[in-house]
């Protein structure tokens, strides 16, 4: 079985990041790793500065695990207003549902 899933990051420009996500890691960490500057992220993770702003396409923004309310109440901090589906990618588990998942990048973390 694989170990990692394909997913795409856009960032606002248009460019794609292809990444492979570990499986059981955080998109945001997978990111982070993977060198995606689109993705701040100055809180490591702890749900408590909204710099890992996403915004999951279809079909996957419908079918993802929904955001607990401490996730809900961080993101009208994020610098890029929150879409309907905005997501924190701290809080998002890379799972073998999320392969060839695409998700958007604000144009700003700040
Ligand atoms: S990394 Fe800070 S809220 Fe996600």
């Amino acid at each position: 079985m694989a170990r990692t899933v394909p997913i795409t990051l856009v960032n606002s420009d248009g460019s794609r990041v292809a990444l492979q996500a570990p499986l059981g890691d955080s998109l945001m960490h997978a990111a982070v790793d993977a060198g995606v500057a689109g993705i701040a992220a100055d809180c490591g993770g702890m749900l408590s500065c909204a710099t890992c702003h996403v915004l999951p396409r279809e079909p996957h923004a419908s079918t993802l695990p929904a955001a607990l309310d401490d996730e809900l109440a961080m993101l009208p901090f994020a610098a890029h207003p929150a879409q309907p589906h905005s997501r924190l990618a701290c809080q998002i588990t890379v799972t073998p549902e999320l392969a060839d998942a695409v998700f958007d990048l604000p144009p700003t973390q700040y």
